[in-house]
């Protein structure tokens, strides 16, 4: 089977090596040349563990290509993956322009039977929106090729992307003809040999899945911190609530970690999304708006708290912040939380020196002013607090009396509860964390 994924972005680039892996041949197009080259060259424009290794092999082997040809790439493939970007629009919907102008190209280049599969994130309705653009170029060109359209929401987490897709909880399926069921459950066949449930469903159903799924995560994620919060004000350890209700089977204890609030670029765009259409249609989604809100309150009680570890006032201090992506294990800062709360202590006067494993040259276009620094340590000369932002694996273990003695000041405001309360203050250290006293 030939299989055309357009967009080689993390969906795209992942998912494209990942079909090549179970054997399929795969072009990726995207209309970034320097990427296709870089790629082209088995260079990897992203950070992924894991992904390198993949791509490179598949390439050596034949089963992968590059290409900023997207026409030639969809004219071999009986599968078309959608799989470019759906930022928000100013007003909370979807910006599908991108969308659009792909499923517009493959109408104008179609020349025979394929089955199209949304694989971006997308509003509801989105995919019959994609077959009309193609009837569209079809009619303007006087063919009239038969097709299919199919919705295939992809749920893997940057970091982990490799093993969610290929061992993914589930896979959804939305399609109205059995004969692009038929295909793409063939497509899907080593997953099913590993037994991986599928949901197949109707396309509608299956587009409204993926906003379902990050609306009641990112709402965990809220939930945890407003009782963080309220753990703050009554002496509670947040730690022991998650705990205590993660045990129960019916909750479960995912996503139920305090902090500074969720970033990333799909639970920010996707709650503001669902909650904006779902308000289009007639009907609030008020816990997902509750959830928003109590995401963007959250970064501003980080700045606060941040702020009050100094004295009430950061002007003229410096900070040393560790991690800047918006999780460990990527250098994506796209929505991430550090915009927003070092933006908010850079523009009260705060010095920021930063360090991150893999984010700085992305952090670096959208945080200006950051003092980048070569490695924690050096982050942390004659700073007046430590801030740990992101728990990369390598700041779990930091060599605490070295740290204390390159502060100017023993403050550390661990953001994402790395460390001990207790083990920190025998350490000589002030200490904040979220929800724990
Ligand atoms: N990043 C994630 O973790 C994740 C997880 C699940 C779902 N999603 C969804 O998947 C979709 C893609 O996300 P992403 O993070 O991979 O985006 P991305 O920005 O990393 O990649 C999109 C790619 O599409 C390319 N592109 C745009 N227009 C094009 C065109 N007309 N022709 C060819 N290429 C084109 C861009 O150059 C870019 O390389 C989004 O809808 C997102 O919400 C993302």
């Amino acid at each position: 089977m030939n299989v055309c994924m357009i967009g080689a972005g993390y969906v795209g680039l992942v998912s494209g090596a990942c079909f090549a892996e179970f054997g399929v041949r795969v072009v990726c197009a995207d209309k970034d040349e320097s990427r296709i080259a870089m790629l082209e060259r088995g260079e990897i424009p992203i950070y992924e563990p894991g992904l390198a290794a993949i791509v490179q092999r598949n390439l050596r082997e034949g089963r992968l290509s590059f290409t900023s040809d997207t026409a030639s790439a969809v004219g071999q493939a009986l599968v078309v993956f959608i799989a470019v970007q759906t930022p928000n629009g100013h007003d909370g919907s979807t910006d599908l322009g991108a969308v659009e102008a792909v499923a517009r190209e493959i109408g104008r280049t179609m020349d025979g039977y394929k089955v199209v599969v949304t694989k971006s994130t997308v509003p509801v309705g989105t995919s019959y929106r994609v077959r009309a653009w193609i009837e569209e170029e079809l009619a303007s060109r006087g063919a009239s090729h038969r097709f299919s359209v199919a919705s295939n929401p992809e749920f893997l987490r940057e970091g982990a992307a490799i093993a969610d897709f290929m061992r993914p909880d589930r896979v959804v399926i939305g399609a109205d003809d059995d004969e692009a069921i038929a295909i793409l459950r063939d497509l899907y066949r080593p997953l099913y040999l590993i037994e991986t449930p599928f949901v197949i469903t109707n396309i509608p159903t299956s587009e409204l899945t993926k906003y379902a799924a990050n609306a009641f995560l990112a709402t965990k994620i809220s939930f945890i911190n407003e009782m963080a919060n309220y753990c703050e004000k009554v002496g509670g350890d947040v730690h022991a609530i998650a705990r205590g209700i993660g045990l129960d089977k019916r909750i479960g204890s995912k996503f139920l970690h305090p902090g500074p609030g969720y970033g990333g670029s799909c639970f920010p765009k996707d709650t503001r999304s669902a909650a904006h259409f779902a308000r289009q249609a007639g009907e609030g989604f008020e816990i997902i708006e509750a959830a928003i809100r109590v995401n963007e309150r959250q970064r501003l009680r980080m700045v606060e708290k941040i702020e009050r570890a100094l004295g009430g006032d950061v002007t003229g201090r410096t900070l040393a912040v560790l991690g800047l992506s918006f999780k460990p294990e990527t250098d994506d800062m796209r929505d991430a939380p550090s915009i927003e709360i070092l933006g908010a202590l850079q523009q009260r006067g705060a010095r920021v020196r930063a360090f991150d494993p893999a984010a700085m040259a992305n952090a670096e276009r959208v945080i200006p002013g950051l003092e980048l620094c070569k490695n924690e340590y050096e982050t942390c000369e004659n700073a007046d607090a430590l801030v740990l932002l992101t728990e990369w694996n390598q700041f779990r273990m930091l060599d605490l009396a070295r740290i204390r003695s390159l502060l100017r000041e023993p403050v550390l405001v661990d953001l994402r509860n790395v460390y001990e309360p207790e083990q920190m203050r025998r350490a000589g250290f002030r200490y904040e964390s979220v929800g724990r006293s």
